[in-house]
């Protein structure tokens, strides 16, 4: 069963406050967005299973604990997730990337695929579904659905900041799923913009308004 993990730590709540706000710079704001999937990884990745081995230190021999078992996978959805990407990859460099590219429709909230390039043995792999932004879910149960339709079955998905009416979502759509997130912010507006949020994600990453 997936569990709802809302990361509270100083740093990460220091950072969202820089990003939230309009007046950052996009270079500023996409080296904060990396920084945030490194500190979210940290804690998304705390249940890995290690095994128990021995190497030999100059001195004598250590009983250490290595990462086992499943290799991991960090999928972005398209746009804005490619802004995690490399936050991920500081924690944990072997991982392989999968893309999926969605947009959502402005007029109807919906998902629209454009791009889907997976590695070959992502079903063998742990996947981190990573976007900054979960707020009508539509995007984030698409990119599960897609992803589980390759066989997969332990997925994660980490969004630094969701509105509620996107949680549900996913728990109602994905309930063995669970969601890593820096915040849950008060609500939709009739855009399907998160509030308070930080306004567009990709936009504010890429430069693009
Ligand atoms: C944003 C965001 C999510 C999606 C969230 O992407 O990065 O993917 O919206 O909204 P939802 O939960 O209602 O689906 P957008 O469609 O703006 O595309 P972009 O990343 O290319 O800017
Ligand atoms: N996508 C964004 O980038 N921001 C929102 O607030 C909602 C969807």
């Amino acid at each position: 069963m997936g569990a709802l993990h809302v990361l509270d730590h100083p740093l990460l709540q220091h950072k969202l406050s820089i990003i939230r706000d309009k007046n950052t710079s996009v270079k500023e704001f996409r080296e904060l967005i990396s920084e945030i999937a490194t500190l979210m990884c940290y804690e998304a990745t705390r249940d890995l299973p290690v095994e128990v081995c021995e190497v030999e230190t100059p001195v004598a021999v250590a009983t250490v604990k290595k990462i086992a078992g499943k290799k991991l996978a960090v999928v972005p959805i398209l746009r804005a997730g490619l802004g995690m990407v490399d936050g991920m990859l500081t924690l944990v460099p072997s991982a392989k990337v999968g893309h999926i590219g969605l947009y959502r429709d402005p007029d109807t909230l919906e998902p629209v695929e454009y791009y889907c390039k997976l590695p070959k043995d992502i079903s063998e792999r742990e996947v981190y579904i990573v976007d900054p932004m979960l707020a009508t879910g539509g995007s984030a149960t698409a990119a599960i659905q897609f992803i589980k339709n390759y066989g997969c079955q332990h997925i994660k998905l980490m969004c630094i900041i969701s509105a509620p009416e996107g949680l549900r979502r996913i728990q109602n759509d994905h309930p063995d799923v669970d969601i890593f997130v820096a915040s849950v912010d008060e609500k939709l507006n009739d855009h399907g913009y998160i509030i308070p949020g930080l306004g567009d994600a990709g936009d504010r990453i890429f430069g693009t308004k």
